[in-house]
């Protein structure tokens, strides 16, 4: 499609009832910002040019709402006046000329490319005005399409609605598309005689309608145009981000016993093969690659999990992790900012942190990288072929040479080099008999206590 396309976003809404201190549309779905999903919404449907209407928190809904590929210019509402003067405030972006401008709400953030594409196409074939409904059976509260005879006459507002016409169950989602040429000058004969006194941008439906124009209306799927307007409701768009998010993962060859234990976020990359047990929570930057099992009740973030490698249960991956392929960091390990080798194993209550684990080596459990001096972080190197013996602390900057070998117990304060054998502890000594000595002197302190009470 060849056409030009503007899309006005709608964020400048007071959020009252979201009772949060920060604008609604900078509350996160899967990690991100509601504005930030609506624009890689808007950015995918072939629109070069976006304008984001803000309002409260101007600054942060702008910078949330920066998209690569598109260029998103930001307009202040100072005043909260209705959907119709939220439109007006983006005038000079409209007047600009597009073949199609979009009407997108900061607060819808389920929406993909698809109704918009729908509307344009709508566009195309000689539509004015194109309305996104949905079918809802809870219309309360939205503005209902009036339909005589196929063609879509109005929308009229929950609250100037009469009895009869409540009971209709299509519904406005809000987005919209319009033609650019007529845009504004439809958009400037809203005016706000209704029943809330505001500038409502439904009646962009008669207003085309009375200029001889055609309206119709495209059906999106309700869950895809659902609001929010609580933190109940963003729950509720949490739900189904997540489910529609593990549905295409798991179509996609990723295998989910229990999905509905699984938290993604908005960016989180699984590949084929791959096994995602019960209770695994990932943050943001995470990539697993094909063939990775991840066990039971583990939290990964900012972490790349290559090919064959297995995680947990209960393991942790901090920003900067990176599993080499066929690697394992087992039950009750952390590790961060570190590479762990081919093949190496991490299995028991380690942690791992500002530290490179070379190919096939074995970390013994409990051993941990005192990576951390109370002021700064430190290194820790361990070659390829080295064996770290269990409950070792390394105190970093240190290295461990290719196959060397580190006693269990120790606390290794110099580097080892390769092949050597480290002991960092105190020689065990053997004192023949002498449990005796000792039993029999607890026994005899026992039953002296005893006598004298
Ligand atoms: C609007 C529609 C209604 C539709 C519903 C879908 C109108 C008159 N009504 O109603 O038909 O069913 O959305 O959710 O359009 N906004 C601004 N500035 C304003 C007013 C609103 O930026 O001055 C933004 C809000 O932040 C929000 C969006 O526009 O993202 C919709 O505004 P809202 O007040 O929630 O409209 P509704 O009454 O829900
Ligand atoms: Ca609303």
């Amino acid at each position: 499609m060849s056409r030009s396309c503007l899309a006005v976003i709608l964020a400048a809404g007071d959020s009252t009832r979201m009772k949060s201190s920060m604008s609604k549309v900078l509350h996160p779905i899967a990690g991100r910002p509601m504005i930030s999903h609506v624009m890689a919404a808007v950015a995918s449907t072939g629109v070069s040019d976006a304008a984001l209407v803000v309002g409260r928190d101007a600054e942060g809904v702008a910078k949330a709402g920066a998209v690569d590929g598109i260029s998103v210019q930001s307009f202040l509402q100072t005043e909260r006046r209705g959907t119709g003067h939220a439109v007006l405030a983006a005038k000079d972006a409209i007047a600009r000329g597009y073949d199609d401008i979009l009407v997108a709400y900061g607060d819808v953030p389920l929406v993909t490319s698809q109704p918009f594409a729908a509307a344009r196409k709508k566009l195309a074939e000689g539509a004015d005005v194109v309305v996104i409904g949905f079918h809802t059976d809870k219309p309360a509260g939205y503005g209902r399409l009036l339909v005589e005879g196929g063609e879509l006459i109005a929308i009229r507002e929950e609250k100037d609605a009469s009895d009869e016409e409540r009971k209709i169950t299509w519904c406005n989602s809000g987005l919209m598309a319009i033609d650019g040429r007529k845009a504004l000058e439809f958009l400037e004969k809203i005016s706000n005689n209704n029943a809330k006194g505001e500038y409502y941008l439904t009646d962009l439906v008669e207003i085309a309608r009375a200029a001889g124009g055609r309206v119709v209306a495209v059906d999106a799927p309700e869950t895809e145009v659902a609001g929010c307007n609580n933190r109940a409701e963003l729950a509720v768009l949490e739900k189904l981000w997540q489910e529609r998010r593990r549905h295409e993962l798991m179509v996609s060859g990723v295998s989910m016993i229990a999905p509905e234990t699984v938290f993604l976020s908005y960016d989180t990359q699984i590949g084929q093969d791959s096994l995602i047990e019960p209770n695994v929570v990932f943050g943001p930057g995470v990539t697993i690659e094909s063939g990775v099992v991840i066990h039971a009740f583990s939290h990964i973030e900012g972490a790349h999990v290559h090919a064959g490698a297995t995680v947990g249960p209960f393991a942790r991956l901090r920003p900067g992790a990176d599993l080499a392929p066929g690697s394992k960091v087992g039950n009750f390990c952390e590790v961060k900012n570190a590479t762990i080798g081919e093949g190496a194993k991490v299995n028991h209550l380690t942690y791992i942190g500002d530290a490179s684990v070379g190919a096939h080596s074995n970390i013994g459990a409990g051993t941990i990288t005192c990576n951390y001096d109370g002021v700064n972080k430190h290194e820790t190197r361990i070659g390829a072929n080295a064996f770290v013996g269990s409950n070792s602390s390394l105190v970093a900057p240190v290295s461990i040479g290719d196959g060397a070998y580190v006693a269990s117990g120790s606390v290794i304060t110099e580097d080892v080099p390769a092949e050597a054998l480290a002991f960092g502890r105190a020689r065990q000594e053997v004192k023949p008999e002498r449990a005796k000595v000792i039993r029999e002197r607890a026994l005899a302190f026992k039953a002296a206590k005893k006598q004298a009470k």
